[in-house]
């Protein structure tokens, strides 16, 4: 039997204060936690959004020493982009603070104790990889050597970027320090583990056999830890950047990130309700959900559970819908290359256009694959969607309104049979919200209020209340109020995903509030009902605007090209001997033209030194014919000559290739003679 609840805590994954979040956070986690906190308000449920800045971890402290500024200045900094760019797009929580409050270290800082003493820790040694010279043990992170696998040098100790391969750093080859190339020695060192193994045949029986009903990729990745057999994990480490680790004899360590960040749930709530809290935590008729992306899931749904159940006195998650992933016209997003749609720049790029990227991030929403976001679909989406849709038939009600009865609501005279077809059409479409909304099926259901605006849009076409005016004034009275009467009923069903549109349509019905349980009726809005002033719901997004933010992602991914960029392997040895055998000579070039038929190929007439010579090289793409001419180049002089679309090359231009495999020519960077040796 399904349980009854008194109210929902709703917790939405911490984002990591070492960058802004971009639209693979937004889709991930935060659209559909909003979506779903804004349908129990609207029901009137008692509901609670906590969230938060994740601020301690390595990779805080990696941007700090890059930036030669603290990790404190670091999280200061993007906490508050993160906590304003979240505001401005409408996330709404009910409380948005940060791991490094005063709160939160002291709540995490008992918790541990709380465990510590219980006895539920085992403390262990282990070989950890040491600085000597920086007297510190390093992070996976902050080591890099050569890749086991692809032999790449600057691999990390936790992954490859290059072959992607996950790695521990035991596996590296001559591991160093990432920031100061010291090499590193093996060093004992202590921490405090939460035995999981304990808890296996409790976390089987709570997750495989009570929580069946868990979205198949989080109940899948489960099933497989718990199918591996699960581990001691450490809850420590050796770090100067995190909450100390509050025992004795345990100076220089800290609470592994991933031991306080979700206790930063906790933290959060109690400081938002310091003498209310525990009845979001404590009490079993709270019904916890935490939204998170799939790379989260073993925490909230294997670690996290089982601190929460060794402590004692916590409930535990009823659901954890997780996400996959969204990729960014077709490649995976990544904060270090800046390949992401930044929040905080959309929000500048698109002023007043909030619910466009929450329509469109529902529509495509990674809930149970990977899906990408692309810059055409989301002009698509808007334009032949929520334009021609949803904002065209409100517009087209409401200036009829305003045109016919002077903005007034007119009194409905009796309904026709297609009248009648269109309501049953609509009224199952609170069911069916519901049904979806309460399985964590947004997408679907943003598809159904949608399927309301197609309905809307196409009774009007039908009806076409325009042409009767003339003939018909009762019919159109009719016509009209059923119309007016959908239009609030989309505001109504579209407030949990678009709520910066309901609310300027709210302002335009002139009503004072929603309510879902009017979802569905045809009573909302009385005859004789004064009207707002009808204004454009959704606007045209030109192709300029969509070619400036793919014209910015082109820019990023050659800047990636080049950063990524490794030297080709040298090539085997030649002797002196060998190498004389080549003439590189210096010549100026008298002429230069395009090869007809070939894209490729430019005609250069050379001043060799030696009566001139005629070279064919293949670098049309990267200059301009009279831009070369009366510049000095290097040039292989007894290179065997050859045809070139009939013409034939007395030589070769040198030139060496860029990174992004462009060609730049090579010439002396003084003057030199034509025809002197290179060498
Ligand atoms: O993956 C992340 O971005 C983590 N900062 C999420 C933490 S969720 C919770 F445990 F706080
Ligand atoms: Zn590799």
């Amino acid at each position: 039997m399904e349980k009854k609840f008194a109210r929902t805590l709703v917790t939405t994954a911490l984002p990591y204060a070492n960058g802004p979040v971009h639209i693979g956070h937004l889709a991930g986690v935060y659209v559909p936690a909003d979506i779903y906190v804004r349908y129990l308000r609207l029901k009137g449920e008692e509901v609670l959004h906590v969230g938060g800045s994740d601020e301690h971890g390595v990779p805080v402290t990696i941007r700090a020493k890059k930036e030669g500024c603290t990790p404190q200045d670091v999280v200061d900094r993007y906490h508050s982009i993160i906590k304003q760019a979240f505001a401005d797009f409408g996330i709404s929580f009910d409380i948005y603070s940060r791991t490094t409050s005063e709160t939160h270290h002291k709540h995490a800082s008992d918790f541990f104790r709380k465990l510590y003493e219980d006895g539920k820790f085992v403390e262990m040694e282990s070989e950890q990889y040491y600085d000597e010279e920086a007297k510190q043990f390093l992070s996976d992170r902050n080591i890099v050597g050569e890749c086991p696998r692809c032999h790449a040098d600057g691999a990390y100790g936790d992954q490859c970027e290059k072959c992607g391969s996950t790695l521990s750093p035991d596996e590296l080859i001559n591991p160093k320090n990432a920031l100061t190339g010291n090499p590193l020695v093996k060093r004992n060192t202590s921490h405090w583990y939460l035995p999981l193994n304990d808890y296996q045949g409790w976390l089987e029986k709570w997750i495989l056999e009570d929580h069946k009903e868990w979205r198949s990729n989080v109940y899948g990745q489960c099933k497989s830890w718990l199918d591996a057999g699960l581990r001691p994990r450490a809850v420590t480490r050796d770090l100067e950047w995190g909450i100390p680790v509050p025992v004795e004899g345990a100076e220089g360590k800290v609470l592994y990130v991933w031991f306080d960040a979700p206790i930063g749930y906790i933290s959060n709530t109690k400081e938002l309700l310091p003498n209310d809290w525990e009845k979001w935590w404590k009490d079993e008729s709270t019904r916890l959900i935490h939204f998170i992306g799939k790379d989260n899931i073993v925490f909230h749904c294997i670690v996290f559970p089982t601190m929460l159940k060794a402590e004692g006195s916590y409930i535990l998650p009823d659901n954890v819908p997780s996400n996959e992933f969204l990729n960014l016209e077709g490649d995976k997003i990544s904060t270090s290359r800046n390949w992401a749609v930044w929040l905080h720049e959309y929000l500048v790029d698109f002023p007043g256009k909030q619910d466009v990227l929450r329509y469109v991030l529902t529509a495509n929403a990674p809930e149970t694959k990977d899906n990408d976001f692309t810059w055409k679909d989301f002009q698509a989406r808007n334009n032949s969607e929520l334009v021609a849709i949803y904002g065209n038939f409100v517009n087209r009600a409401l200036q009829l309104t305003k045109k016919y009865f002077n903005g007034i609501v007119p009194e409905a005279g009796e309904l026709t049979d297609y009248d009648r077809e269109t309501l049953k059409e609509f009224s199952g479409v609170k069911e069916e919200v519901e049904k979806l909304l309460n399985n964590f099926k947004f997408r679907d259901a943003q598809k159904e209020a949608m399927n309301l605006a197609r309905i809307g849009n196409k009774y009007l076409a039908d009806t076409e209340p325009w042409k009767l005016a003339k003939t018909d004034m009762p019919r159109v009275q009719t016509i009209l109020n059923f119309a007016l009467q959908l239009v609030a009923n989309l505001a109504i069903a579209f407030e949990p995903f678009l709520p910066f549109s309901s609310k300027k349509l709210r302002e335009m019905l002139n009503l004072e509030s929603f309510d879902w349980a009017n979802l569905g009726k045809i009573d909302l809005l009385p005859a004789g009902h004064t009207l707002g002033e009808p204004q454009l719901l959704f606007e045209k997004i030109e192709d300029a605007e969509i070619d400036a933010q793919t014209a910015r992602l082109e820019r990023i991914k050659k800047e990636n090209e080049v950063n990524s960029f490794t030297p080709e392997p040298v090539a085997p040895v030649v002797s002196f001997d060998d190498f004389c055998k080549v003439d590189i000579r210096v010549g100026k070039v008298l002429e230069c033209e395009k090869v007809p038929k070939a894209d490729k190929l430019l005609k250069f007439k050379i001043d060799d030194g030696m009566g001139g010579r005629t070279i064919v090289s293949g670098i049309a793409k990267y200059y301009k014919p009279e831009d070369l001419v009366g510049k000095e180049v290097c040039f292989i002089a007894n290179f065997e000559p050859r045809k070139l679309k009939g013409v034939e090359s007395q030589g070769m231009i040198l030139s060496a290739e860029n990174a992004d495999g462009s060609l730049v020519v090579i010439g002396p960077q003084g003057e030199v003679k034509p025809g002197c040796k290179v060498g």
